[in-house]
């Protein structure tokens, strides 16, 4: 129904079935609605004050501040196998995980502050715990996680293009998303500057 770009995730029918604006017919329709819903999180997000942000909870609550008011299902855990993104029914459990070790790395100084980010980043979209939004929730994250974690800016991720669009810019990010799954992390890590 809408052109993906290149490593995106397609929806199935039952996922299409959860978009709250039955009238959306295009991809720039929903790209508008859905920027909309994550401007409005971001303010929610830069208003929170304390509680951890490495838990399932805070995660799941995040997705639903940036896309519950255009998806049924935000916030809730992807049920069905993708192209990419681990079986459905480990979500929880290695998310839990994954959230553990990257407090361990932070407590105890295991990475540099931007590279336990592109790490935390990495990891978060494979796992890919929602039916969509994985990318942008992720990259949110990940400057949540520097900023509660590290006291760091956040990572410069779009650098003036559109991530959401195919340029060289997602080309770059997608092929070190790739390299990092083969455990390569130095073109991930070459793609993280901070933003100034
Ligand atoms: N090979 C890959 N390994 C891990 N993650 C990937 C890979 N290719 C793409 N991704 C991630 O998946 C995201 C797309 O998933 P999707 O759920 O559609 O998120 P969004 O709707 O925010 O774009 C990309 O932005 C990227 O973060
Ligand atoms: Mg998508």
């Amino acid at each position: 129904m809408f052109e993906e770009p290149e490593g995106a995730t397609p929806l199935d029918p039952d996922e299409i079935a959860g978009l709250k604006f039955k009238h959306i017919t295009t991809r720039g329709e929903l790209d508008e609605l859905e920027q909309a819903n994550i401007e409005q999180g971001l303010h929610w997000l830069a208003r929170r004050r304390g509680g951890d942000i490495l838990t399932d909870y805070f995660l799941r609550n995040l997705h639903v501040r940036l896309f519950g008011d255009v998806w049924e299902w935000a916030g809730s855990f992807r049920l069905t196998e993708k192209n990419i993104g681990i079986d459905p029914f480990q979500i929880l459990v290695q998310l839990r995980m994954h959230l553990d070790n990257a407090r361990h790395w932070a407590e105890n100084g295991i990475y540099r502050p931007l590279e336990a980010a592109a790490r935390f980043h990495h990891r978060l979209v494979q796992i890919r715990p929602f039916p969509n939004g994985n990318g942008r929730h992720a990259r949110i994250a990940a400057d949540v996680f520097l900023e509660d974690y590290y006291d760091h800016p956040p990572i410069e991720w779009a650098s003036g293009f559109d991530l959401q669009a195919d340029n060289e810019r997602r080309d770059a990010y997608v092929a070190a998303l790739r390299a990092a799954d083969g455990e390569d992390f130095e073109p991930l890590l070459a793609f993280v500057t901070p933003r100034v």
